[in-house]
């Protein structure tokens, strides 16, 4: 699913950076990536994207 469309960018693409480059927050999110930084409609949803992947990875950790 697209989260910013001003950059084309999904979440997956936000999810693979969290686990695979160590994106953490929107700041990491809008210099890897540009999200947030045309209209600013997609801020909510990314963020919401970043935590959501900070949290299956922490209980991905916690299982395993
Ligand atoms: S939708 Fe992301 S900056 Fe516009």
């Amino acid at each position: 699913m697209f989260v910013c469309l001003c950059h084309g960018i999904t979440d997956k693409q936000i999810a693979r950076a969290v686990r695979e480059e160590g994106v953490g927050n929107m700041r990491d999110l809008r210099k890897q990536f540009g999200v947030g930084s045309q209209c600013g409609k997609c801020v909510q949803l990314a963020q919401q994207v970043i935590d959501n992947t900070i949290v299956d990875e922490s209980l991905f950790k916690e299982v395993c």
